[in-house]
């Protein structure tokens, strides 16, 4: 076993890390706000107003920040008065995802509720691609202006909720330059003007207006928006980039049959987010050199060829040690960027994507990504500090180790560690400028394609992790294809 040094320095403090970086995204696409989240008072399924019980339970055990919704693409096509009112008389629409119908019984109201229940935040993103300007001028009203003789807060109210509720983050558009209308820069820059300047600040309430951002490498899109938007209150940028194992989006590779290579080829194609994020904040920093424009990494993750026999459309995928691999690794990439990272949303909550939860009928399970996210979750709040591992290629390119670590207001640091290599374990020795008095830990380990299912859903779970302290310093062995958090006092 190769032993590795693993270097701190608390007193080197870097930026803080917005819990905001641990975020979710949550789309009418599939099985995710339907069966996934909502699934009616009348349900069989244990819920609390229709809303799934255990997936309520996990997200607040999680902490989880802030949830994105209506979409995704679905967002551009979302009209919000639809979902709103009398669920039996609500208008019925279709879903382009998979071309269903949308009987629009979870809307404004029942996501907000789910956002209270949970305890996180809303983050709605509008539809800018076939929307107008006065609808969504009349959704920020109807959503938080507390007077009820406005034309919008008395239709809040006599659709059941006086009180107006707070709404931070606002997405103005999704992927406009894609499926949210094909828009060129300069003419999505200008629409995204028109757009936020009539989305209101009322009763106190302060909107985080987040222009839509790149796909993946497009500069040009980033420099044009910055150029364009920045002086012009922007709070956020997005950026979008879905991890492919294969690279070929004809044929990403499955979710659970893969060999050596293309677990690597994966990891390789997750690593390439930490230069996008460098590269887009190089232009940012150009323009906003005070770091006011956030990143915002609204949808990321792996995204696999589907599961056979299940809808194309529907995006449903299953999830192994691979995933929670993968999301250490952007994790801890975004840690280290929080400089600039503001937010994260891995896509999606519940049934779509690199989920962090999976449903089938009763039954729920908590995936490898949910346990690596639970892994992280100290760190939220926390201030980033200098860390240095020694490191070398597991393969491919592909260096065995990913960290992070930060400190906590009690001067606890956390550590994050995501041993990448599928044949060799690590006994890391951590010390630096601390003198560490005590030191505890928790491991989510197992061979790569371990997994949870619906009959096992304990099969892969976060255990103790034997973290030795003496002399001032911390050791520990870390085993090959795991993801640990360290907490050192
Ligand atoms: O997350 C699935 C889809 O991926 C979203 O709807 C869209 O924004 C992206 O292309």
């Amino acid at each position: 076993m190769k032993t590795v040094k693993l270097t701190l320095n608390p007193l080197d403090k870097k930026s803080k890390i917005n819990k905001e970086i641990y975020s979710n995204f949550s789309e009418h696409l599939g099985r995710c706000i339907y069966d996934g989240i909502y699934v009616g008072e009348n349900s069989d399924i244990p819920n609390i107003e229709g809303f799934r019980k255990d997936v309520v339970e996990a997200f607040k055990e999680l902490k989880l920040p802030v949830l994105r919704w209506p979409g995704g693409c679905f967002a551009d096509e979302y009209h919000w008065k639809d979902g709103v009112g009398d669920r039996s008389s609500r208008a019925k629409v279709v879903n382009n995802w998979g071309h269903i119908v949308e009987d629009n019984s979870f809307g404004t109201h029942e996501f907000m509720r789910f956002c209270e229940l949970v305890g996180c935040e809303p983050y709605i993103s509008a539809n800018v691609g076939s929307g107008t300007v006065r609808e969504l001028m009349e959704w920020v009203e109807y959503i938080t202006f507390d007077n009820v003789s406005s034309p919008m807060g008395e239709l809040r109210k006599k659709n059941g909720r006086e009180r107006a509720w707070k709404l931070k983050y606002l997405g103005i558009g999704n992927e406009s330059w894609g499926c949210g209308g094909n828009m060129t820069p300069e003419y999505y820059c200008d629409q995204y003007k028109q757009y936020a300047t009539f989305c209101r600040e009322y009763s106190g309430n302060k909107l985080f207006k987040i222009a839509c951002g790149p796909n993946a490498d497009d500069y040009n899109w980033t420099e044009v928006c910055m150029k364009k938007i920045t002086p012009w209150n922007m709070n956020g940028l997005s950026m979008h980039y879905y991890t492919v194992p294969t690279g070929n989006w004809d044929h990403k590779g499955s979710s659970t049959d893969f060999d050596d290579a293309e677990y690597y080829s994966t990891l390789k194609s997750t690593l390439r987010m930490d230069e996008l994020i460098t590269r887009h904040g190089e232009i940012m920093n150009r323009y906003d050199p005070e770091h006011r424009v956030g990143l915002v990494v609204d949808e990321w993750g792996c995204w696999y060829d589907v599961e056979p026999d299940t809808d194309p459309s529907f995006l449903y995928q299953l999830n192994t040690m691979r995933d929670a691999i993968v999301a250490a690794i952007n994790l801890n990439i975004f840690n280290k960027h929080s400089d600039r990272v503001y937010m994260a949303n891995i896509a999606q909550a519940v049934n779509v994507l690199q989920s962090v939860v999976l449903t089938e009928g009763m039954k729920t399970i908590k995936t490898p990504t949910y346990h690596a996210f639970d892994l992280f979750k100290g760190h939220m709040e926390n201030t980033l500090i200098y860390s240095h591992i020694e490191n070398e290629e597991a393969s491919e390119g592909v260096p065995a180790l990913s960290q992070s670590a930060s400190i906590n207001g009690a001067g606890e640091i956390v550590i994050t560690l995501a041993n990448c290599s599928l044949d060799r374990e690590y006994s890391v020795e951590i010390g630096g400028a601390c003198d560490i008095r005590s030191a505890k830990g928790r491991i989510l380990t197992g061979e790569v394609h371990a997994m949870n299912d619906f009959d096992s859903p304990e099969n892969v779970v976060i255990s103790s992790l034997d973290v030795k302290a003496s002399d001032g310093k911390a050791s520990v062995i870390l085993p090959a294809c795991s993801v640990a958090e360290i907490i050192l006092k």
